[in-house]
């Protein structure tokens, strides 16, 4: 990848993007439509089943009458929400447009052309897109058994690298790293490489020796951790990201963040999400109830699901023959199902099933049942 001025660019017919630009491979995101049937259920893009918090919804529609106001540049109040729930510095928290955006200003702040970024081979794609937009090259390290391996990942850091991205738990596969083992990553980079530790879906994880990293990146200078109100409180259309971290790489991030990068709505919906620890409690409860559900069922009918952390399910089929991951992605689909094909993760034998309400997942499961008899 080209790291130097072009004289062809300034030569050419019509503007062309820096180098890299057009090798990007665009996000695609879950489908939420099928020909043909007029309101299928989307299990593609691991959204909250339940909604949001009532009181969510009262805070966004109260805010109605703000819509010429702009927003609190710092989101002040949520902040103090964040840092008293979390036991947080408020000065070290930074709020971004979705957790997405605070990667790209990683990316941007922290990589020059020709540096590297490493993660898992089955990441997030964000990371990679935010990256490359930097001239950035993007290492993958294998992921056995779909897990991120801290020995893997460290045999590809080397002195151009800036960022380790690791989503604790991941998308798609839905595993998560102990802390013991993030904690020994840390210990083995080079102070100079900042660990980012992607908690989109921490408030699923029911394993005790997970540690969401916040512990971390309150004594390490090389640590922050990203929280999406996305996911488990069911804002992803607001677009609510934050991060903790230390106060020199905030300070960094914050020279170049948009300046009304969070809305008065959607700052208003995540203080009372937050609050909300019924609606929390009922969305965690549905999720572990039905992940252990879907999980044993898909397994009983020979399909091979990854034991998830998450509010998904990854499930892989076989590659060959007519029981293929793509072939049930169509039949799913025929019924009305949205689920995910994460082809474009590196994984075109499984799909990517978001854990719905009951009756969703006893549909799925029917019609997986019928796809693998037919
Ligand atoms: C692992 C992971 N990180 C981050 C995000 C982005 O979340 P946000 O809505 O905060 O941008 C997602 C969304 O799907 C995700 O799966």
């Amino acid at each position: 990848m080209s790291d130097t001025f072009s004289p062809d660019r300034a030569a050419a017919d019509r503007p062309v993007p820096k180098a890299g630009i057009l090798d990007i491979r665009a996000y695609v995101p879950g489908k939420a439509t099928v020909d043909g049937i007029e309101h299928p259920l989307k299990l593609s893009a691991n959204e909250n089943i339940l909604g949001c918090s009532p009181r969510a919804k009262a805070a966004y529609a109260a805010a109605i009458d703000q819509l010429h106001v702009y927003p609190d540049s710092r989101a002040t109040r949520l902040r103090e929400a964040i840092a008293n729930e979390f036991r947080l510095e408020p000065e070290r928290l930074i709020f971004g447009c979705g957790s997405d955006e605070i990667f790209h200003m990683l990316c941007q702040v922290y990589l020059e052309p020709g540096d590297n970024i490493v993660q898992g081979e089955f990441a997030f794609g964000a990371y990679a897109i935010g990256a490359r937009a930097c001239q950035a090259e993007v290492r993958n390290a294998p992921e056995p058994d779909y897990r991120v391996d801290v020995d893997e990942l460290l045999k590809l850091v080397d002195a151009r690298t800036r960022l380790v991205f690791i989503a604790n738990p991941g998308n798609p596969t839905g595993t998560h790293v102990v802390g013991s083992e993030i904690r020994r990553l840390q210990a083995a980079l080079p102070a100079s490489v900042v660990l980012v530790l992607d908690g989109a879906y921490a408030e699923f994880v029911e394993d005790p020796a997970f540690e969401d990293g916040t512990d971390l990146a309150r004594t390490a200078d090389n640590v922050i951790v990203t929280r999406t109100f996305s996911k488990l409180h069911g804002l992803a259309t607001l677009r609510v990201g934050w991060a903790y971290g230390p106060a020199d790489m905030i300070a960094a991030l914050d020279r170049i963040r948009q300046p009304f990068n969070t809305t008065i709505p959607g700052q208003a919906a995540a203080i009372e999400a937050l609050a909300d620890k019924d609606f929390q409690r009922a969305s965690l409860e549905l999720v572990g109830r039905w992940r252990a559900w879907l999980t044993q069922q898909l397994g009983g009918m020979g399909l091979a699901p990854v034991p998830s952390a998450t509010n998904f399910v990854l499930v892989g089929f076989p590659s060959q023959g007519a029981k293929t991951a793509a072939a049930a992605e169509d039949f799913l689909a025929r019924r009305g199902l949205i689920v995910r094909g994460v082809g474009g993760y590196g994984l075109p034998d499984h799909l990517r099933l978001t854990i719905g309400l009951e009756e969703h997942n006893r549909a799925v499961i029917d019609a997986l049942s019928d796809f693998m008899r037919a």
